[in-house]
């Protein structure tokens, strides 16, 4: 092969190189691959390079999901066995199956995820009315746990999905739900779940001496029984007499209830929280009447919650879960709710997949901004609980500070203003506190968030869409994805994100699976930079962080040394303007260059500031100034390795 000059728009000076090497390492594997000139508008889909055969059997033999990048998926809403129906949302089954997921792997391995993550599969509930309780479309409210869904499909469908799953080299993460059942406002409600359906198998707090009727009944207007008292701070939600949700809550804007306004003047006198928070969760001890007795024995909104101090309960909890990852390989589990249940009992689950002769960690879902909270569930009292959670002590700093998206716990305090981002990843990473920040799964948006191309940053009252921030700013969605993609943990992105969906929780089939969208290219080039420069479990350190700024570094045990620059400037593609960044990379050792490994950015390096050209994020990497033959030694790596540790 002939050696090639890599062409850069900008060269860099070669003073004070980042260090010199004193040991020449010879490379093995993906590390000698040359980096590839990816342009993103003229990159296509079948080139995407991927994990070859041998490195997938290796990724679905690993009992580790540790920095897998991760592709969610709710059933019901991705795709049908066969036939391209109409766009289907909103609180109703639309009826995508797991053969219609599985119908569409190579979409998603085109793409270059490691990992899908399936929502429930159990049978759900079914009614009575969408106004009311809704349906169960999404899984988390299960029915009976011994069936899988029939709107879904059969055991052999989910078996033949998992095994397809694992044929295109990808793992697959089942989400589980262990803290309630479906909606229950009376006895005969609670007669058709199985296995459990006495009162007993319920928490019943302060039940004092009502009948179970009167217990579960729905209050007032709200569909939530009355004992479905948030973490602490009970309240209720007032309704406008036409039947729509006050958000304001007739004006009490109580701390249980993310509504959409926030302003310091309406919002914070009367809610029981502190200024910094939104509304009170999992965790918010700081806020007046916290109760963690309550967050974890009262229900979870209507849903029938499950006491696990029952010994019936929590055996049949145990086995069930056994049962799943017996009957179905699956390599990893997302509990959900898991800010709502004990740590003894976490820690069981936990311990009994451990021991499984494959071993499967658990993603917990741990709804808090309290980090020192939110660590525990990963490791409490020198005992190890979980082994990974979903990372919301970030999520809730990014997504704001990204999207300026107000309805986040943070958000008052992380809102377009990347300074919370930068001191949060500072802690995390530097925290004792967390067992394992590899296994911290990342997300801008979710199947419970709305879609990041629908995340605004004003909103006039509590259910208007509202406008900026995400919703009208690609440049926006490339900074968050650019974080989301190259920080420490798991990234996950939320079907449809790679169509550009602004809708909550819409069908994906009507976008005809076209892999020519650019957020499907863009997604599928930051996979392929993620595995070049082995991202999975590289440290990460924090550089620079202000209201607009967010900069740090990735760096792998091989050497591969990525400096990510993010903004959150809200200038459209087409309004060209550079952006200083207050920080640079030191200069590349002799011989190599820095070059922006997404988008082939222009930059230029002057006085410790970097500038780039557009407000688009930039990701440098390291390289050899005239290109090697491929398979050659890399010893180079050697050397970038010293520009990250600066
Ligand atoms: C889903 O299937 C049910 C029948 O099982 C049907 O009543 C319903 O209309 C379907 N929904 C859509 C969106 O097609
Ligand atoms: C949960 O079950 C235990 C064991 O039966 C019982 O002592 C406890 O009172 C129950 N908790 C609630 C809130 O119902
Ligand atoms: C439970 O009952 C006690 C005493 O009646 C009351 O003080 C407390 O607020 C109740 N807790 C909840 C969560 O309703
Ligand atoms: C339930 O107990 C309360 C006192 O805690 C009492 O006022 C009420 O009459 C009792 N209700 C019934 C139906 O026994
Ligand atoms: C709403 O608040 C007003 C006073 O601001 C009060 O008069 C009214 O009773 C409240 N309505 C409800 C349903 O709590
Ligand atoms: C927390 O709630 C439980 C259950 O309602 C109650 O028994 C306990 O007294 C409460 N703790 C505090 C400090 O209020
Ligand atoms: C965070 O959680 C810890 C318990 O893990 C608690 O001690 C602390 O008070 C909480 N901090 C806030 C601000 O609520
Ligand atoms: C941004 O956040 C930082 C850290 O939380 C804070 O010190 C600063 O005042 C915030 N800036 C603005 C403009 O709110
Ligand atoms: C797929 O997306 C590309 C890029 O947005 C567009 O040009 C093309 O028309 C789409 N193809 C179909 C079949 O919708």
């Amino acid at each position: 092969m002939i050696a090639q000059v890599r062409g850069l728009a900008l060269a860099l000076f070669c003073v004070g190189a980042c260090g010199q090497a004193d040991t020449v390492e010879a490379c093995t594997g993906e590390a000698c691959t040359s980096g590839q000139d990816l342009h993103l508008l003229q990159h296509k889909a079948h080139v995407v390079p991927h994990a070859t055969s041998a490195e997938s059997a290796k990724a679905t033999a690993s009992s580790s999901l540790e920095g897998k990048s991760v592709y969610l998926i709710m059933t019901d809403r991705f795709a049908h066995a066969e036939g391209h129906p109409e766009a289907c949302s909103g609180t109703k089954w639309c009826n995508g199956t797991l053969k219609g997921i599985t119908s569409q792997l190579g979409y998603i391995e085109g793409m270059g995820f490691d990992c899908i993550w399936v929502t429930p599969v159990v049978k759900n509930f079914y009614g009575p009315a969408s106004e009311q309780s809704g349906y169960g479309y999404h899984g988390y409210w299960a029915e009976d746990l011994y069936q899988i869904d029939p709107n879904f499909g059969s055991k052999e469908d989910l078996k033949e999905l998992i095994q397809e799953t694992h044929r295109h080299g990808m793992c697959f993460i089942l989400d589980i739900v262990l803290n309630h059942v479906r909606p229950i406002h009376s006895l005969s409600d609670l007669r058709r779940v199985n296995p459990f359906n006495e009162p007993h198998h319920l928490h019943l707090l302060n039940m004092s001496n009502m009948t179970f009727d009167e217990y579960a009944a729905k209050a007032d207007t709200w569909p939530y029984p009355t004992q479905a008292v948030g973490p602490g701070a009970a309240c209720y939600l007032h309704f406008f007499p036409d039947g729509t949700p006050d958000g304001t809550n007739n004006g009490t804007f109580c701390n249980n209830y993310p509504s959409n306004v926030y302003t310091p003047d309406t919002y914070l006198p009367r809610a029981p929280g502190p200024p910094s928070l939104k509304y009170c969760g999992p965790g918010d001890y700081i806020c007046s009447g916290y109760n963690e007795t309550v967050n974890e024995e009262g229900w979870f909104y209507d849903l029938g919650d499950l006491n696990q101090s029952v010994p019936f309960v929590r055996q049949t909890l145990l086995s069930w879960v056994k049962f799943m990852v017996t009957e179905f390989p699956v390599d990893g589990l997302r509990l959900d709710t898991a800010s709502f249940m004990a740590h003894d009992f976490l820690k069981e689950v936990q311990d009994l997949l451990s021991s499984q002769e494959k071993p499967i960690p658990v993603i917990g879902e741990v709804t808090t901004g309290n980090m020192t909270y939110h660590a525990s569930f990963q490791h409490k009292n020198g005992q190890a609980i979980l082994k990974g959670m979903q990372n919301f002590p970030l999520v809730y700093a990014a997504a704001p500070g990204y999207c300026g998206w107000p309805n986040h716990a943070l958000s008052p305090v992380s809102g377009f203003n990347l300074s919370y981002l930068a001191v949060e990843s500072e802690r995390q990473w530097k925290s004792r506190a967390y067992a394992n920040t590899d296994l911290l799964l990342n997300t801008v948006s979710s199947q419970d968030d709305g879609p990041i191309f629908g995340l605004y940053r004003y909103s006039t009252d509590p259910f208007s869409p509202g406008t900026g921030g995400c919703k009208d700013y690609p440049s926006l969605v490339l900074n968050a994805w650019a974080w989301l993609m190259f920080t420490k943990g798991m990234p996950a992105v939320t079907w449809g994100d790679e169509q550009g969906n602004a809708e909550y929780r819409n069908s994906l089939w009507q976008f005809g699976w076209n892999r020519s969208a650019w957020q499907y290219q863009l997604l599928a080039r930051m996979n392929t930079i993620r595995r070049q420069n082995h991202l999975e479990t590289a440290s990460a350190k924090v550089h620079y962080g202000d209201e607009h700024h967010y900069v740090f570094q990735r760096l792998s045990s091989e050497g591969h040394c990525v400096w990510a620059f993010t903004n959150n400037l809200p200038l459209t593609l087409e309004q060209e303007q550079a952006v200083v960044y207050p920080v640079a990379p030191p200069p590349p050792p002799k011989g190599m260059i820095w070059r922006d490994a997404l988008f082939q950015q222009p930059f230029k390096v002057e006085a410790g500031q970097l500038t780039a050209q557009s407000s688009r994020p930039l990701i440098l990497i390291l390289e050899q100034e005239v290109s090697v033959v491929d398979g050659e030694d890399k010893p180079y790596l050697q050397e970038a390795k010293t520009c990250c540790t600066a």
